[in-house]
């Protein structure tokens, strides 16, 4: 992972405006967003320091003293539990000179001691003790400096900014839609990180449309019927509304309008759609996977498309679920990385394969960051020119518009 990016510099506000004003609507973004460095130094601190991140989840700190690592863009972030059950989000920077204070990205500690010179901390950030220094120390203004932290159904979500986006809408609308699978309840049973050579947001851009999944995805889309333009896939999904009641899965939609949200709130998306007949899970077979999540009474064949935010979506079948994260190392280089949720007391080998739990976002996966890799490619030439979006990609359009919104 690089060091943190420089800061703006003069002169970028400017070439960003200029790109923002000159884009045209229903089309791709220019060259330039892509492949400036003054639109990353904009990037990293309008969209990655400004917008929540998926940090972990609870299960992989479920003692106190546990914590994890979250680093990006050169900032660390330790994710820690404390002896009362709380869990803090604390800067991984050390208040005496600033060393870094956590080396291991995984652990359970009693208390954090620097490296350097052995300053401890509390787990709840607050300095417990600062070595040979005078009675005149003030303690209580040493403390390791907080991130924002919201816990959302068992996920930990972290942001860097001052006054980050009020989780406000994951509260009041998309929270009663995902309790029914009970993520809270859940574990990571598989985790692969991508590296992808492309700038960040063709990761996003194409993880937005199933424009490309015909042609890319074959496994993916012989079960998922969400390739398919909305006269065909339309009475599919209006079918699994029933299967969907019968065994608690939700299948209201908050669409695309984003209707529940206000400037400043998070974007929150819930859609559940089908999968094919006979297919029970995204399994290469269609076979479920792993036992049903939550208070689920059967396998529907649905699937529900989540996000939490611009940069972590996530699919809940009914016996599992995969989450994105699209993680930026520099303008030409990406992570992604996928994760894979089963119920928190399936054990692996008796209730679940790991092989067959991966399989379809691992082969989908890997195609996509070949196909992005292309893109990004094509986009560097001197031939490229910003094409119109399809239908088929008025997501991709949503999030372009955001985007621009956000660094304009
Ligand atoms: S930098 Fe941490 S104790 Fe000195
Ligand atoms: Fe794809």
């Amino acid at each position: 992972m690089s060091g943190r990016p420089e800061r703006s510099r003069a002169g970028d506000e400017d070439h960003v405006a200029g790109l923002v004003a000159g884009y045209r609507e229903g089309h791709a973004l220019a060259q330039d967003f892509y492949l400036s460095d003054a639109v990353f130094r904009r990037d990293v601190e309008r969209v990655f320091m400004a917008q929540w991140h998926l940090a972990g989840h609870v299960s992989e700190i479920p003692q106190p003293g546990d914590y994890l690592l979250f680093d990006l863009l050169g900032e660390s972030v330790i994710v820690v539990r404390d002896r009362d059950g709380a869990v803090h989000a604390l800067a991984n920077v050390c208040r005496h000179r600033g060393s870094r204070l956590c080396l291991e990205p995984r652990g359970n500690v009693r208390r954090f001691t620097c490296p350097y010179h052995a300053w401890v901390y509390n787990l709840d950030g607050g300095l417990f003790s600062a070595r040979l220094m005078g009675a005149e120390t003030d303690k209580a203004t040493l403390g390791l400096k907080r991130l924002a932290i919201e816990l959302f159904q068992g996920l930990i979500y972290v942001s860097f900014a001052d006054r980050p986006e009020s989780f406000a809408p994951a509260r009041r609308v998309l929270e009663p839609l995902v309790a029914p699978f009970d993520l809270a309840r859940t574990r990571v049973a598989a985790r692969i990180s991508y590296p992808v050579a492309a700038n960040w947001k063709l990761l996003v851009e194409n993880y937005n449309e199933c424009y490309h999944c015909t042609a890319a995805h074959p496994e993916f889309s012989r079960s998922h019927v969400i390739h398919l333009p909305d006269d065909i896939a339309g009475p599919l999904n209006r079918a699994i509304a029933d299967r969907a009641a019968a065994t608690g899965a939700p299948a209201d939609t908050l669409d695309g309008t984003w209707p529940n949200k206000a400037a400043g709130e998070i974007d929150v998306y819930y859609r559940r759609y089908a999968l094919f007949e006979g297919y029970r899970s995204g399994s290469e077979d269609g076979r479920p996977v792993a036992p049903l999540l939550g208070g689920l009474t059967g396998w529907d064949g649905g699937a529900s498309d989540v996000y939490v935010g611009l940069l972590n979506p996530m699919l809940v079948y009914s016996d599992h679920a995969v989450i994105y994260r699209f993680i930026p190392v520099d303008k030409d280089t990406s992570i992604q990385d996928v994760i894979w949720l089963v119920r928190e007391d399936a054990v692996e080998g008796r209730d679940y394969d790991r092989e067959r739990l991966v399989w379809l976002w691992d082969v989908t996966t890997q195609s996509d960051k070949l196909i992005i890799e292309k893109n990004q490619e094509g986009i560097r030439s001197r031939y490229y020119e910003p094409g119109p979006f399809a239908p088929m990609e008025s997501y991709t359009q949503w999030f372009v518009n955001c985007y621009l919104n956000l660094i304009g």
